[in-house]
């Protein structure tokens, strides 16, 4: 993925890149060879390298059980991080990169690459002309083979797919997540040793439902990477395939009743990475707060590690136990004192992410959420 935004960093105007970190030195070496960028200095570590060469920000694309602390070293370095999905290994760990961001006041956005697009935009768009969402479903099948890391997971698809589809949920349904029931099983000829298909299904603030039927080792009529997405409404559904546009069937809006609308926020600065690029230096300049700023991503990776939780106790999951609990662990674990003390201070971790007011109401908040989170500082 470092080969995909050496590629993205490339073709934006307003960055340049300054140089490329690796542990394994030669591995950088090798892909700004490959990019035809042999002169470019590297590293093993980032603020070592960004004090050398003057960076202004970093791209964090180390695996997840890095993200924590090379984010974390960046932002006290005081330099802005994009960073890929996850935020981070755990919720408790993404739960440390927000206080540190707090702390230090710097950007720290992740990029949820998949929510940039236009197709994407534009079938949020139409979700905000259905009156009030009921059911939103989406599924997904393909048949990949990895090999490496992934196929040894215990839960390979919840954790490094369905985090995509979860935070694509929230955006499209400007809702958060209650609670889940999960199950997740590895059909007897599948290719990984963990569970390769789950169905979840969340209940949303609003009571809108999200369903979500997944699974990596589901060969022919594959659906695309984006999963094929439905949303029922009150006044009609759309749908979107995930690589055409989406479409509409829906009765006339009764006299007197808006559409909701979802166009906020549903601008896209452009495709994939180089969108959330885009946005991250709009910001840096002063531009909105993006979407995938660490506040606003928790809850995508909160969904993740509840719907594993479910699927392992077999019962119900809160998203509220799950946020309280990776709380705690936070707090236990935390090595600074001055990101101990910023978590301590928190009177509860919806009220930090700014999501609270959802958790409260319960039923009546969906568009509100969305404005809540765009208000954020
Ligand atoms: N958005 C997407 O569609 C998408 C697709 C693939 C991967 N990803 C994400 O991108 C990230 C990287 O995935 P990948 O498949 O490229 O992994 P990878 O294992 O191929 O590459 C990760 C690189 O990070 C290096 N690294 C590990 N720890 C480091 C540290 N502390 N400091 C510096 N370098 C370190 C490794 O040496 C390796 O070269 C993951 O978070 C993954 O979830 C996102």
């Amino acid at each position: 993925m470092g080969r995909a935004w050496l590629a993205a960093v490339g073709a934006e105007a307003g960055a340049e890149l300054a140089g490329v970190v690796d542990l394994d030195v030669d591995a950088a070496r090798r892909a700004l060879a490959d990019a035809g960028l042999p002169g470019v200095p590297v590293g093993t570590d980032a603020v070592d390298l960004a004090r050398a060469t003057g960076a202004r920000a970093v791209v964090d694309v180390t695996v997840p059980a890095a993200h924590h602390p090379v984010t974390t070293a960046a932002l006290f370095a005081g330099l802005p991080v994009l960073g890929e999905k996850p935020a981070a290994a755990t919720v408790a760990e993404t739960l440390s990169l927000v206080a540190a961001a707090e702390v230090t006041g710097q950007l720290f956005m992740v990029s949820q690459s998949r929510r940039y697009n236009p197709q994407l935009a534009a079938f949020r768009r139409q979700a905000g002309t259905l009156g009030r969402p009921g059911l939103l479903t989406t599924e997904f099948f393909r048949a990949p083979r990895f090999g490496g890391f992934r196929e040894e997971m215990a839960h390979p698809l919840l954790v490094d797919m369905a985090i995509h589809p979860f935070d694509t949920a929230r955006y499209l349904l400007d809702a958060e997540p209650v609670s889940v029931y999960c199950e997740s099983f590895n059909p007897p000829w599948s290719w990984y040793s963990g569970d390769a298909a789950a169905s979840a299904v969340f209940e949303m603030t609003g009571g809108v439902r999200y369903a979500y039927t997944g699974s990596w080792c589901s060969p022919w009529r594959e659906t695309s990477w984006n999963g094929a997405w439905r949303l029922s409404g009150e006044h009609g559904t759309a749908s979107w395939d995930g690589d055409h546009d989406p479409e509409v069937e829906r009765a006339p809006a009764p006299a007197g009743e808006e559409a909701r609308g979802g166009a906020a926020g549903g601008e896209s600065t452009g495709e994939g990475i180089a969108g959330a690029l885009t946005a991250f230096l709009a910001a840096l300049d002063g531009g909105p707060v993006p979407r995938g700023e660490v506040h606003e991503n928790v809850l995508s990776l909160a969904m993740v590690e509840a719907a594993v939780a479910s699927a392992t106790s077999g019962e119900r999951v809160l998203v509220d136990d799950v946020l309280e609990r990776a709380h705690a662990e936070a707090l236990a674990t935390e090595a600074r004192e001055d990101v101990r003390a910023r978590l301590a201070s928190w009177t509860s971790v919806r009220a930090a992410l700014g999501t609270e007011r959802g958790t409260e109401l319960g039923t009546e908040l969906g568009t509100e959420l969305g404005a809540a989170r765009g208000a954020r500082p």
